[in-house]
């Protein structure tokens, strides 16, 4: 696994050649396997019917009175959450998973692997055992964002949500987890590529080669633009609106729990509903923190991700100040607390630890290539029969969870395994 170690770049270059020619053929292998596609005419803004949708049945209705008003709310259960990439977005997906299990919500699951299909667009044709006609719940599994296709998978009362990070750290930590599965990294010298390519990107950068777009506006990316976009681009602008007309909520990682509380208030979920362990989280002497120099480059570099941030920064503020500022403190405040609460319940040492020490794979999260930097839990032993099965999903990292939701994840599988063992 430590096969990268006493490698020079172009040994690494040459070592990750027959990767990239297995992930080509894969790619063919999978496009043979999905071979039901279905021919679909461009319907625009199609929705699937309200009345085919799978809805709580009567007794699941529970009632909240949870917003200001003290008006009465149903849980929504139609949701598209749009699962960016390095945003703390897996931790969200847990959530997801754990409320569509709860209330057996139907899920549009991708096939073969963890995506749909990334970097492609997303199309309805990539979704599980797709039909015309059939309605989803939730959307949740990283894409590149395609709103006319996404739409007609739910029903017209769905609630659109994603989640944005400052585009600086956004970069370092994409910078750092994708590498070594980017050509363009792989000729970057010196003690510290990040800072070698930030003082001088154009020099490596090229939009066209394999894998570039991790390496800039990954987020305007992710939601289906164009990533090589001038400053002073009216794109950008146009972009940022075409988002805040559709989606009803941008969450903002550096906010965490103040999210999942403007979530819960706009799902009309409750405060257990949006219990969490960090997932997917990076080991510290993993991440390189910029300086302020190195931070305003990164900045000026995916400058069209730092205007979707700061639009959606304000945006997410202004909810705060309308959902009330000490009512937010408060319930931040008791979300901290549970999470606390469940972490001596459920955790092991009550913290994360290194990939090594994970003792069931079960709970052991998928690794970069060629590292072991992601942490992740070990499952107490002893624990009141009544959390168990709480903390055991808690605990479940993404690629588990899909297997248990019935994904079949071969195309992920093999990938790991060349991952593990090819040098
Ligand atoms: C986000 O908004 C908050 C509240 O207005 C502000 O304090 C913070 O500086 C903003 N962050 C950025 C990066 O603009």
């Amino acid at each position: 696994m430590s096969w990268v170690k006493g490698f020079k770049g172009s040994a690494v270059a040459r070592g990750l050649i027959p990767w990239i020619l297995l992930t080509n053929i894969m790619m063919v292998l999978y496009s043979f396997h999905n071979t039901n596609q279905v021919n679909i005419g461009n319907s625009e803004d199609d929705t699937c019917p309200i009345s085919v949708a799978k809805s709580l049945q009567k007794s699941q209705t529970v009632v909240y009175q949870t917003s200001r008003s003290r008006e009465e709310c149903s849980p929504k259960i139609n949701i598209m959450f749009m699962k960016t990439h390095k945003t703390a977005s897996s931790t969200i997906l847990n959530i997801l998973f754990r409320f569509g299990e709860k209330h057996k919500l139907r899920f549009a699951l991708p096939d073969g692997r963890n995506d749909f299909f990334y970097p492609a667009p997303f199309l309805r044709s990539q979704v599980k055992d797709y039909r015309p006609g059939e309605c989803f719940n939730i959307v949740s599994n990283h894409m590149r964002f395609n709103h006319q296709e996404v739409a007609t998978l739910l029903p017209p009362d769905a609630v659109y949500v994603t989640i944005l990070r400052d585009p600086a750290d956004l970069f370092e930590s994409a910078f750092h987890y994708y590498h070594r599965v980017i050509p363009l990294t792989w000729s970057i010298g010196g003690e510290n590529k990040l800072v070698e390519f930030l003082n001088n990107p154009l020099a490596f950068y090229s939009s066209e080669a394999f894998n570039s777009f991790y390496l800039k506006n990954l987020q305007f990316f992710d939601f289906g633009f164009e990533n090589n976009l001038e400053a002073d681009d009216p794109h950008v602008a146009k972009s940022i609106q075409y988002l805040s007309n559709r989606f009803h909520l941008v969450l903002i990682a550096e906010y965490f729990e103040e999210s999942l509380i403007l979530l819960k208030d706009l799902l009309c979920w409750s405060m257990e509903d949006i219990l969490y362990f960090k997932l997917n989280m990076r080991k510290s002497s993993f991440v390189s923190r910029l300086d302020s120099e190195m931070r305003r480059k990164a900045l000026l570099w995916n400058w069209a991700d730092w205007k979707l941030y700061q639009y959606f920064n304000e945006t997410f503020w202004a909810k705060v100040e309308a959902y009330g500022a000490e009512r937010m403190k408060k319930d931040v405040k008791e979300l901290k607390k549970k999470n606390i609460e469940m972490k001596d319940i459920c955790i092991e040492g009550r913290d994360a630890v290194e990939a090594q020490k994970i003792q069931n794979s079960r709970f052991l999260p998928w690794q970069p290539v060629g590292e072991q930097s992601i942490l992740g839990y070990n499952m107490r032993r002893e624990i009141d029969p009544r959390f168990r099965t709480l903390c055991e999903k808690m605990l479940t990292p993404e690629i588990q969870y899909l297997s248990d939701l019935g994904v079949s994840l071969w195309i992920t599988r093999l990938w790991g395994w060349l991952k593990d063992n090819i040098s």
